[in-house]
């Protein structure tokens, strides 16, 4: 039995120096709105990638604004990636485009190129391209595809600090969208920005967002705590029996008294815009994602070492060794007896993407998914379990993960 629990959702990036910023947030909320903290992280990211920086509460406000920023055609369609999470279509929908969806591979969960080229039509105006688990999508040759006219948008949420044999992640295409939510590359457990190249439009949207509201100040405490109370709860997830453990109370406790957040609120599966959406990045969050922004480098070449791991130890041969994986995809039979008996050990493995773009059923028809046109997003969905490569997994973990899940995989 392991003794601490690896919750691969659970704050997995953080470490005591991110806990002791938190908690010196927490004590000095007349600092919360310090715009100096949200222009250090925007100058730092601009210079990294040669590029206007914008920051938002999120990366799909970043998207929203994007989008808004075009002024295209009400109606215009932009392709995004069926297998992923429904934050961004809900992004096209509130600015009153078509998202289309395109089908995965079955190699590295990127765009089924086929799928694509059949998808593709005069309306087609953008498209986000996802990178998915880390593998980078070929930019040139979706370009060939896309044509000129359409604006490609990389996707870094799984992929920050990446690159491929076209050069740096983020870099390659019109514009790009990061997130630094609780799960992602990095944290600042809420947050996201903008990468556009185009100064004009940089512009354009600075004066969009300067008439937002400022994040809101419960929300910023709420998300300065998550990681504190994830240092609660995460020694304690076990102790205790069965579903009765300190760790599972303490979880209800803090999300019955709102203090845990929701990356998705509730109105968001019903394809609705919370009102406090879009709005400017919390500036004391910005300073927590640019303390993990200065550690990015540490946790990808941590997460290439663990995924080597993996790959020996599951005996993958014909993988790259450079790519960065947030979390290690695997095809496993019984996906529910892998669930089982890793949580036996105390791990609860990720489960991206569990269904057509991480949405209930009922959610689909609003993000205007028409239910069999991504056949194998629908198949691998069944079949995917994401395994850990966060900074707290130490290779010994990693190779224990791997020998459970090995007899299962397809
Ligand atoms: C693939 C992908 N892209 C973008 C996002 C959006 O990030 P955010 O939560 O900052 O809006 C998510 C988030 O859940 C995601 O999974």
């Amino acid at each position: 039995m392991m003794k601490r629990p690896i919750l691969i959702a659970a704050s997995p990036n953080t470490q005591s120096d991110d806990i002791a910023l938190a908690f010196k947030g927490v004590l000095q909320p007349w600092k919360w709105y310090e715009p100096a903290y949200t222009n250090e992280l925007e100058s730092r990211l601009s210079l990294d990638y040669n590029s206007e920086a914008i920051t938002f509460d999120s990366a799909r406000s970043a998207f929203y604004s994007y989008l808004k920023s075009l002024e295209l055609e009400e109606g215009s369609e932009v392709i995004l990636p069926a297998f992923s999470c429904m934050v961004v279509a809900n992004a096209v929908l509130w600015a009153g485009l078509r998202p289309i969806f395109v089908d995965c591979n079955k190699v590295d969960f990127n765009y089924d190129l086929e799928d694509l080229e059949k998808k593709i039509s005069e309306r087609t105006k953008v498209i986000v391209l996802q990178h998915s688990f880390g593998f980078p999508e070929n930019v040139a040759k979706i370009r060939s595809i896309v044509g000129e006219n359409v604006k490609i948008v990389e996707d870094l949420a799984h992929s920050l600090g990446g690159t491929s044999q076209e050069g740096k992640l983020g870099t390659l295409a019109d514009a790009a969208i990061i997130t630094f939510g609780i799960e992602k590359v990095i944290s600042g457990v809420r947050g996201g920005m903008l990468l556009v190249r185009n100064e004009e439009m940089a512009t354009k949207i600075r004066e969009m967002r300067a008439k937002l509201p400022r994040f809101p100040f419960l929300k910023t405490f709420a998300s300065l705590l998550n990681p504190l109370l994830w240092e609660l709860i995460i020694p304690t997830y076990n102790l205790g029996f069965g579903k009765f453990t300190l760790g599972r109370m303490l979880t209800a406790l803090f999300h019955a008294l709102g203090l845990l957040g929701n990356m998705i609120e509730t109105c968001e599966y019903k394809a609705c815009k919370p009102n406090w959406l879009p709005s400017p990045i919390s500036p004391v969050l910005a300073k927590l994602a640019l303390n993990q922004y200065e550690k990015l480098e540490t946790f990808n070449k941590h997460r290439c070492e663990i995924a080597s791991i993996y790959k020996d130890e599951l005996g993958i041969k014909d993988m790259k060794d450079n790519n960065v994986f947030l979390r290690f995809p695997v095809l496993v039979h019984d996906r529910c007896e892998v669930t089982a008996i890793t949580k036996a050990e105390g791990i609860v493995l990720g489960d991206w993407y569990k269904s057509i773009l991480y949405a209930p059923k009922s959610s689909l028809e609003g993000l205007k998914y028409i239910e069999g046109s991504c056949p194998n997003a629908e198949e691998l969905a069944n079949k995917i379990v994401n395994l850990p490569t966060h900074i707290r997994l130490d290779p010994e973990h990693a190779r224990s993960i791997a020998k459970l899940v090995k007899p299962y995989i397809l």
